[in-house]
C-alpha cells in the first residue's frame, strides 16, 4: 500500500452512485476532488449535495467532460481518477482517457462501471449494446496502457430492493410478486455506501491493479425466490409468485418502450442467465472485495429490507 493516501478526482460525483464514492473517498482520508460543471455548481437542486461535499472537505473543481483543458488541469492535480458518469456519457469517456494520456501522471483509472461484468455477459439487446459501450471503454484503457480497476458492483440495493427486485414496478408487492424465470438464479444486491467504500479501498491496492473488483458480499447474494421468502418472513404475509417464462420475457423486451426494455433486459441477464454469479472469479482477471477487505462492515440484504417494515 502507498504510504500516503492518493489524491482522487471523481468525475460524475454529483450523480446517483458518484455521491457515495465522493463521500467514501473523503471519509477514507483521501484528498478528494469532484469535477463539477459550472451549470451544476449554481443549480439549486444540486446545492445540498455540493454543501455536503464541502462539509466533508471535498474540493470542487469546475470542469466538463467536453472541455479537454479543464479535464487535463483537474487530472494533473491528482493520482487517481474515478468516473461515475451516467449512461449518456459512457462512450465519451474516451475524452477522459485522452486527458489522462496527456496529463501523464495517473496511477489508476476506474471507469464508470458499477454493475454486471460487461465482459462476461449473456445479455440481449438493448442491455447488450449498453454493456458493449463499457466493454469498448475497457479496451481503449488497456490499449493506452493506463493502470485500471473495473468495479463490478452488481445491483444497487436502492434500485432493486424497494420493489423486491420486480422489473415492471417500483413498489413492494401487496399480493403478487412477478418473478422472471424460475426464481432460482442467484443475484447480488449491494448497498450504495458499501460500493463507495469498496471502490475507494481498491485505488491504492496493488492486488486490484489491472483487475476487475467484484462485490460479492455473502449476505447480499439471493435468488428471487429467497428474497421473497425473506420478505414474507419479515412481514408475516404470503405473496402469490407469478413466474414469467424466458420466451415471454424476450417478447416483452422486444415490445417494451425505453427505458423499460433496458430494465427488462438487465433483469433477464441477471435473473434468467445468472450473469452476476454464473462464473468463478479467477485471479488472472479478478478479485472479490470482501475477501480483500474483510473488516468492512457491509449492509446485508436482510438489514437493508428492515427499512421498509
Ligand atoms: N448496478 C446498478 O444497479 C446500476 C444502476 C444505475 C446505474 N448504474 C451504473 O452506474 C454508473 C453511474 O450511473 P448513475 O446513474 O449514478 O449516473 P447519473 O446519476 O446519471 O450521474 C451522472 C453524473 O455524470 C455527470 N455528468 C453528466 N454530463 C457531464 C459532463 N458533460 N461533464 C462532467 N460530468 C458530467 C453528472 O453531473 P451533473 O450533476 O452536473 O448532471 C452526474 O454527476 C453508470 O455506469 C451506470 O451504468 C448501475
Amino acid at each position: 500500500m502507498a504510504a500516503e493516501k492518493s489524491r482522487i478526482l471523481i468525475i460524475g460525483g454529483t450523480g446517483y452512485i458518484g455521491k457515495f464514492i465522493v463521500k467514501a473517498s473523503a471519509q477514507e482520508g483521501h484528498p478528494t476532488f469532484a469535477l463539477v460543471r459550472e451549470s451544476t455548481a449554481v443549480d439549486p437542486a444540486k446545492a445540498k449535495i455540493l454543501d455536503e461535499f464541502k462539509a466533508h472537505g471535498v474540493t470542487l473543481v469546475h470542469g466538463d467532460l467536453y472541455d479537454h483543458d479543464s479535464l487535463v488541469k483537474a487530472i494533473k492535480d491528482v493520482d487517481v481518477v474515478i468516473s461515475a458518469v451516467g449512461f449518456g456519457q459512457l462512450a465519451d469517456q474516451t475524452k477522459i482517457i485522452a486527458a489522462i494520456k496527456e496529463a501523464g501522471n495517473i496511477k489508476r483509472f476506474l471507469p464508470s462501471e458499477f454493475g454486471n461484468d460487461v465482459d462476461r455477459t449473456n445479455a440481449v439487446d438493448p442491455a447488450k449494446s449498453a454493456f458493449g459501450i463499457k466493454s469498448q471503454i475497457r479496451r481503449a484503457i488497456e490499449a493506452e496502457k493506463i493502470p485500471y480497476t473495473y468495479v463490478s458492483s452488481n445491483f444497487f440495493a436502492g434500485y432493486f430492493l424497494p420493489s423486491l427486485a420486480q422489473a415492471t414496478t417500483t413498489s413492494l408487492p401487496t399480493d403478487k410478486v412477478i418473478i422472471l424465470g424460475d426464481g432460482n438464479t442467484k443475484a447480488i444486491f449491494t448497498y450504495e455506501e458499501d460500493i463507495g467504500t469498496f471502490t475507494v479501498k481498491s485505488v491504492d491496492d496493488p492486488r486490484t491493479l489491472n483487475k476487475v473488483l467484484y462485490l460479492r458480499p455473502s449476505g447480499n447474494i439471493y435468488t428471487h425466490n429467497e428474497l421473497v421468502s425473506l420478505w414474507e418472513k419479515k412481514t408475516g404475509k404470503t405473496f402469490e409468485r407469478v413466474y414469467i417464462s424466458e420466451e415471454e420475457i424476450l417478447k416483452q423486451i422486444q415490445e417494451a418502450p425505453a427505458p423499460l426494455n433496458v430494465i427488462l433486459s438487465i433483469h433477464h441477464a441477471t435473473f434468467v442467465k445468472g450473469d452476476q454469479t454464473n462464473f468463478e472469479i479467477h485471479q488472472s482477471f479478478g478479485v472479490e472485495a470482501t475477501e480483500l477487505y474483510p473488516d468492512v462492515k457491509y449492509t446485508s440484504v436482510d438489514e437493508y429490507l428492515n427499512r421498509f417494515l
